[in-house]
C-alpha cells in the first residue's frame, strides 16, 4: 500500500559506533517521521569501506562503497557523514553541498579545520549543515549557542567535552585503575576515536572547544589556536595529591573572551572537588556557558557512544527534513561575524600545582621558594612528603601566575643539581575574573 507521505532518502557515509547506532534508531522511530515531519524519511544507502562485512541490523543489499553513486543518485537529498577524519570526508561533503544535498555530520576534526570552507560551501548552495554531534555527544549545545543564546553576549565557555578522558580519569580517581585498561575499557564502550591518541592528548577537546568558541564569541577559532594538553602525564600520585588539596583532576576545556581577546585551551586541572564539574563522571560531558543576559547556564549529559551521539545526528536529521519541508534550509549558516585576536598565550594568569622530586638536605625549601619569589611566581600552599631513598618530594599550589614568569622559574629548576625532577605541572582551577569565590 503506497503512503500519503513523501518520502525523503537519506544516505550514511560510515556504519561503525555512530553510524549503526543513527540507523537502528532510524528504524524505530519511522512510524513516527510522518507526525513529526509530514514525510516519510529512510537510509537507502550506506557507503562503508567493507560492504562485504555484514552490520548488524542493516540489510546487505544497502551496503555499498560506491559514493559516486551516491552522489548522483537525485532521489537522495541528504547525507550523514559518520565515517571521521579529514579525507575523503572533506571533498565528499563539498561535492554533495554542491550537488543540493544537505548534510548531517558529527566529524569535529573536519568541522574544528575546515568550517568555514564547508559553512560557506553551504550558504552558496542554499543548503543545511548541521553538526550538533560534533560537540558533547548527546548534548544539545550548538544549536543552544547559535539559536537560544544567540541574545547574549557570551563571555566564557568551559567545561568537560571528551568522554573518552573523563571516563579514564573517573576510573583512575574511584577505583585506582591503571591509565592502561582505563583506555582500553574506553575503547571497548566506543567513545574513543579511531587513533585514541586524539583523547588522550587534548587533541579531540581541543577541536571541539575551537568549534565552541566560533560560536560563541562569532569569530572563527580553529585547532591550531588551542593551546593543548592532553592526560598522558597524570600519574596516580597526582590524583592522590588533588584528593588531599580537596580538589578532583579533570580535562577542562576554556574558552574566555576577556575585553575583545580570545583565549582557548585544553588542559588537565584541578577543581574543587564541591565544584559541579567535579561531579561530571565516566563519559558524561558538561558545558558551562556564560552571557551577559542568561548569566551562567550549563548543559550536562552522555558526550560519547552509540546512542546518545545517534540521538544528536538524528535530531539534525529530523531538522533538516522540516527545513526541507517549509523551504527553509540554509537559514542559520555560518555566524562568525567578528574576527578577534587571540591572546597572547604568556601573558594568561592560573594557578599552578608544582610536584618535584628533590635532594633530601637543608636549604631545599628555601632555595624552591627563592627561585619562586625572584620570578614573581607567589606560593599559596606547600607540602614535603618525608623522604625516601634520598629523595623528597615537594608539592607547591601557587596563586595565579602569568604563565611566561613560571615557564622562567621552571627552566632554572631545570639547572638546579638539587632538584632532581618537576615531576608534574597541572593548572588548578580559578573563576572567572570578577568572581571571588577561589
Ligand atoms: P568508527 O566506529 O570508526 O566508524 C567509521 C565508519 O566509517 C566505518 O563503518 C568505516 O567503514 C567507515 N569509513 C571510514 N572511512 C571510510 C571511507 N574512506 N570510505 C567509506 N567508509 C569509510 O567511527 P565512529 O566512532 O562511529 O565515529 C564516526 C564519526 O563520529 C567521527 O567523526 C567521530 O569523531 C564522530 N563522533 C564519534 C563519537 C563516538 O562516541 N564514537 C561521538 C561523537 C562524534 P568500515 O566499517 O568498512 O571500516
Ligand atoms: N572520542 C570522543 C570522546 C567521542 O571520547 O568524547 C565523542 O566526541
Amino acid at each position: 500500500m503506497s503512503s500519503r507521505y513523501e518520502k525523503i532518502s537519506a544516505a550514511l557515509l560510515g556504519a561503525g559506533t555512530v553510524g549503526g547506532g543513527v540507523y537502528r534508531l532510524l528504524k524505530k522511530r519511522k512510524d513516527e517521521m510522518p507526525f513529526k515531519i509530514q514525510a516519510e524519511l529512510e537510509i537507502s544507502r550506506v557507503l562503508v569501506r567493507n560492504p562485504g562485512k555484514k552490520r548488524e541490523g542493516i540489510p546487505q543489499e544497502i551496503l555499498t562503497d560506491d559514493w559516486e553513486g551516491i552522489l548522483k543518485d537525485p532521489k537522495i537529498r541528504i547525507v550523514i557523514e559518520l565515517m571521521g577524519g579529514i579525507e575523503p570526508a572533506r571533498t565528499y561533503i563539498l561535492q554533495a553541498l554542491e550537488a543540493g544535498k544537505h548534510v548531517v555530520t558529527a566529524n569535529k576534526d573536519l568541522m574544528a579545520a575546515h568550517g568555514r570552507e564547508l559553512m560557506d560551501a553551504a550558504q552558496r548552495h542554499h543548503c543545511d549543515l548541521q553538526f550538533e554531534a560534533a560537540v558533547g555527544g548527546g548534548i544539545p549545545i550548538i544549536r543552544p549557542l547559535k539559536e537560544c543564546l544567540a541574545g547574549n553576549e557570551i563571555t566564557e565557555v568551559m567545561g568537560i567535552v571528551n568522554g573518552t578522558t573523563n571516563y579514564i580519569l573517573t576510573r583512575m580517581t574511584e577505583d585506582g585503575m591503571d591509565f592502561a585498561e582505563a583506555l582500553k575499557k574506553a575503547q571497548e564502550l566506543g567513545f574513543a576515536e579511531a587513533d585514541p591518541t586524539s583523547d588522550i592528548e587534548g587533541l579531540d577537546a581541543g577541536r571541539k572547544m575551537a568549534i565552541l568558541a566560533s560560536i560563541a564569541f562569532h569569530s572563527r577559532v580553529t585547532f591550531q589556536d588551542v593551546d593543548v594538553k592532553g592526560i598522558t602525564k597524570i600519574t596516580a600520585k597526582d590524583i592522590q595529591y588533588a584528593k588531599e588539596f580537596g580538589y578532583t583532576l579533570k580535562l577542562l576545556g576554556v574558552a574566555r573572551n576577556t575585553d575583545g581577546e580570545m583565549e582557548v585551551g585544553v588542559f588537565p586541572m584541578m577543581i574543587p572537588s564541591s565544584h559541579p564539574l567535579a561531579h561530571v563522571k565516566d563519559a558524561f560531558n558538561a558545558v558551562f556557558v556564560h552571557g551577559d543576559a542568561v548569566d551562567d547556564a550549563m548543559f550536562q549529559g552522555k558526550g560519547a557512544g552509540e546512542m546518545p551521539t545517534a540521538s544528536a545526528v538524528m535530531g539534525d536529521l529530523i531538522a533538516v527534513a522540516r527545513n526541507m519541508q517549509y523551504g527553509c534550509c540554509g537559514r542559520i549558516g555560518c555566524s562568525c561575524y567578528r574576527d578577534l585576536p587571540m591572546k597572547a598565550s604568556g601573558e594568561s594568569r592560573h594557578r599552578y600545582f608544582l610536584r618535584l622530586i628533590v635532594e633530601d638536605r637543608t636549604g631545599i625549601l628555601a632555595g624552591v621558594a627563592g627561585v619562586l619569589g625572584n620570578n614573581n611566581v607567589s606560593i599559596n600552599q606547600v607540602i614535603q612528603k618525608p623522604a625516601v631513598g634520598g629523595v623528597a618530594e615537594l608539592v607547591v599550589i601557587t596563586d595565579k601566575v602569568e604563565k611566561r614568569h613560571l615557564k622562567d622559574a621552571l627552566v632554572i629548576f631545570g639547572e638546579m643539581s638539587m632538584i632532581r625532577e618537576v615531576a608534574s605541572v597541572i593548572r588548578v582551577y580559578s573563576q572567572r575574573q570578577g568572581d571571588d569565590l577561589l
